[in-house]
């Protein structure tokens, strides 16, 4: 059987196609597009402007990569939150109008949850401690009597956004990345000496805004200076992961885990996947990281998702099928996770 995933939640408009056969989980499909803004952060009615623009077109490629048509489709799944309001809207209106029209069952996935389960999916992970960072969020989770429970979660700035704002502050972005390395990582090459800047660790949250401008404030008064600069994004850096190797180490070793499972946009850092690794080492545990195909917003991790909900019976009416903007992780109730 064959189950379609739609991703709309923020800048990406994307459409998986997943096949199950035989005990068997495929991707056959994934094909995203992804909405770059001309200047500063994501504006949620252009983006949704570009998904609705997008869709037909990423429609008709998710399908022809797959070899199939609507009809052959089991059930069709979409992400109905969490994100932005119009971003969401596309997907959601897409889904329900295709479950309607071709009369198919229609699955509501949480967005976080499928980062984590295409995550587990390629990994082949059981029962991992989650380390999820993207630009909108940034939490450590374990799964835990049918839910993901989140044991710690940033206060302030999610990761991704963090990143962003900091090379956007000092004039490196956009772009944001350069062949495919993010320009944090640019910067901290030209750098050498470890500058102390604000750790913010409380239990297991942390908090991020003092450090931003802590660093902007260095950055000011060293201006012109470039290795001074480079040292300031090192140190900015290595703060920032270090926090949270501090508080993915703690959930492994207090929830005894032997894996650790790395998700999100964020999660194809290379110098935070290492960082990890060697922590995870340490404790004779396995470390997972996401290819980037599946570590931003992808269509394929919805039609995963969706097949896992679908193949446990959890299906929604189109006509009930609403987007929820604040759709946490750990409300989603999931049947697979019930004997952990
Ligand atoms: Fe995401």
């Amino acid at each position: 059987m064959y189950v379609l995933g739609i991703e709309s939640t923020s800048h990406t408009f994307g459409i998986g196609v997943v096949e199950y056969c035989e005990n068997n989980i495929r991707i056959l499909a994934n094909v995203n597009d992804q909405y770059v803004p001309l200047k500063g952060g994501i504006h949620p009615r252009e983006a949704a402007i570009h998904h609705t623009r997008v869709a037909p077109e990423v429609l008709l490629k998710a399908l022809s990569r797959a070899g199939i048509s609507l009809e052959e489709l089991e059930a069709i799944a979409v992400a109905l939150g969490p994100g932005l309001g119009p971003c969401l809207r596309v997907g959601a209106s897409l889904a329900r109008f295709l479950a309607s029209y071709y009369d198919k069952p229609l699955v509501p996935v949480n967005h976080a949850v499928a980062h984590i389960e295409i995550g587990k999916y390629i990994n082949r992970f059981e029962d991992p401690v989650i380390l999820y960072v993207s630009g909108g969020n940034t939490l450590v989770a374990i799964q835990r009597k049918g839910k993901y429970r989140v044991l710690g979660e940033t206060l302030d700035l999610p990761l991704g956004n963090l990143l962003d704002t900091f090379v956007r502050e000092i004039g490196l972005a956009p772009p944001y990345l350069v062949n495919g390395k993010h320009q944090i990582d640019v910067c901290a090459e030209w750098g050498r000496d470890f500058i102390t800047l604000p750790y913010t660790v409380k239990g297991s949250d942390l908090s991020f805004s003092g450090l931003l401008t802590a660093a902007l404030e260095l950055v000011e008064k060293y201006r012109g200076d470039k290795e001074r600069l480079g040292d300031i994004c090192l140190s900015f850096r290595e703060t920032v992961f270090n926090m949270l190797v501090e508080v993915t180490e703690r959930a492994l070793v207090l929830a005894n885990k032997r894996e650790v499972l790395l998700v999100g946009g964020v999660a194809s850092n290379k110098i935070l996947q290492e960082k990890l690794s060697a922590m995870t080492k340490l404790h004779n545990a396995r470390f997972g990281s996401t290819p980037s195909e599946y570590a931003g917003d992808n269509g394929a991790m919805i039609a995963y998702t969706g097949l896992l909900l679908y193949m446990h019976g959890i299906t929604v009416e189109p006509d009930k099928a609403f987007i929820k903007q604040r759709w946490r992780l750990d409300e989603v109730e999931l049947p697979w996770l019930m004997n952990y």
